[in-house]
């Protein structure tokens, strides 16, 4: 097995597929690199490519009148972006931007077709992965609508820390970013922040926090506990 080979068959997303399956799409994508904080690409350009992240993390944000920005989501190694505009909106429904060193692979429009049209396996993941991001998206709004900033703060420290492990699991993220992340400004995150630290269930520290109590974050987050 060549080295090149291992590498992509530690990428999450190629997971499940066949050898043969995960050779079709490399054959077809080309490699990207991104320094951090250089736009992929803006909400409304047209879409022509589809992404796999193949090394770093990339921020998928709107902005909403004037510099209020709302992040949807921080994509990993593994995750897939851009698909949106490829099958049907054609425009862009949100920008992408390197939080950090990135590189991706980029398959072209055509490309990204022939691959849902030849290969259940790749398609039956993307549909997956649009059914999460939607169930995501609803249980967002019904929070915003419904909980308070305790309880939205506790359901975004748990998604940002999906994956890694409950004991004292660790996400940096700066306080404007997390700020972004909730659809807020700096000050009632802040104060937020502090109750949680206050009552012994997160830390923060220097953009890094740190889940002390899991469980109390869970209940936190189904409920909506007052500020
Ligand atoms: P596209 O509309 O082509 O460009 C923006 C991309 O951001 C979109 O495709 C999706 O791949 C991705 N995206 C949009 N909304 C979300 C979300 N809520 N969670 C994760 N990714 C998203």
């Amino acid at each position: 097995m060549t080295h090149v080979w291992k590498a992509i068959k530690k990428v999450p997303f190629f997971k499940g597929l066949k050898d043969t399956e995960i050779m079709q799409v490399i054959k077809i994508a080309d490699s990207r690199r991104y320094r951090k904080g250089e736009i992929i690409f803006r909400k409304k350009d047209i879409g022509n490519s589809f992404f796999i992240v193949k090394e770093g993390k990339v921020k998928i944000f709107t902005s909403i009148g004037g510099d209020k920005k709302k992040t949807f989501a921080f994509l990993k190694r593994g995750d897939f972006f851009g698909e949106m505009s490829l099958l049907g909106g054609r425009v862009r429904s949100a920008s992408a931007q390197a939080s950090e060193e990135t590189e991706l692979y980029v398959i072209s429009k055509k490309n990204f077709k022939r691959l849902i049209m030849a290969n259940p396996e790749f398609t039956l993941k993307l549909l997956q992965t649009l059914a999460d991001r939607l169930t995501r998206a609803d249980r967002e709004i019904a929070s915003m609508l419904f909980h308070n900033i305790l309880g939205r703060l506790a359901e975004a420290v748990l998604e940002l820390a999906k994956g890694k492990h409950t004991g004292q699991a660790k996400v940096a993220i700066d306080q404007s970013e997390l700020a972004q992340y909730l659809g807020t400004t700096r000050v009632p995150v802040c104060r937020a922040i502090n109750v949680l630290k206050r009552d012994g269930v997160i830390d923060y520290r220097r953009g890094e926090l740190i889940i002390l109590d899991h469980a109390r974050l869970v209940s936190m987050a189904g409920s909506g506990a007052d500020l």
